[in-house]
């Protein structure tokens, strides 16, 4: 990929990361002149609808949110099997790897980065996004020291409190809450803020 150009314009630099679904690259969006983030689906998913679908609810959900702790989506693409999007350029790096160079953070700055996500959280839930993955390696952070919430790539729309969804063969099925006490499989803003209380510093 490095060199490559995607969509006229987006010049792809060198490899960031990448999980099972996609790949991520630092770039140069070449019209503004500015480094960026582009993530690209891996083309062994490209003919596959299902990832296809969620890599664009990433996208959607990304684009609903704007917060100084959540980072912004510029662009989305195709070019023949390549779906990407284009995102801002972090400089700094991820809070796993903070940690594991770090580790114990200072009680202060533990405090500030958590403070930082659940801010994050919570312009997440008032926009009805559920993150669902919030854990070191998706939470990075800038040279300055700020914290910027990334990769809504299983990201769920909140569901009101009717209703449950549980994931059957890759799709996620909406069913009636029958009887309380049966919210254990429910993704809610508490269950997230929780999983935040438990991603370590
Ligand atoms: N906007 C960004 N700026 C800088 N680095 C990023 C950015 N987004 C992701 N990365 C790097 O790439 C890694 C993987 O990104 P992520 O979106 O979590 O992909 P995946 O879905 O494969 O987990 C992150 O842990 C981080 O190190
Ligand atoms: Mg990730």
């Amino acid at each position: 990929m490095n060199g490559k150009i995607l969509g006229n314009r987006y010049e792809i630099l060198e490899q960031l990361g990448g999980g099972g679904m996609a790949l991520v690259w630092k770039g140069k969006d070449t019209f503004l002149n500015r480094l960026v983030t582009v993530k690209v689906l891996r083309p062994e998913y490209a003919s596959d609808e299902d990832f296809v679908r969620r890599f664009r609810r990433e996208a959607q959900a990304i684009a609903s949110l704007s917060h100084p702790n959540i980072v912004s989506i510029y662009d989305v693409g195709q070019e023949n099997d390549s779906y990407y999007l284009v995102m801002e350029y972090v400089e700094g790096e991820n809070l796993k790897d903070l940690i594991r160079r770090e580790a114990p953070l200072e009680p202060a700055r533990a405090i500030q980065i958590g403070r930082q996500i659940a801010d994050a959280l919570e312009h997440a839930h008032e926009n009805n996004i559920i993150h669902r993955d919030v854990k070191p390696h998706n939470i990075l952070i800038t040279r300055s020291g700020r914290a910027k919430l990334t990769d809504f790539g299983i990201a769920r729309p909140v569901l009101p409190p009717s209703l449950i969804q549980i994931q059957l063969w890759g799709r996620y099925i909406t069913f009636p809450r029958n009887r309380p006490g049966e919210n254990r499989l429910a993704q809610n803003p508490t269950s997230i803020l929780w999983r935040l209380s438990c991603t370590r510093c």
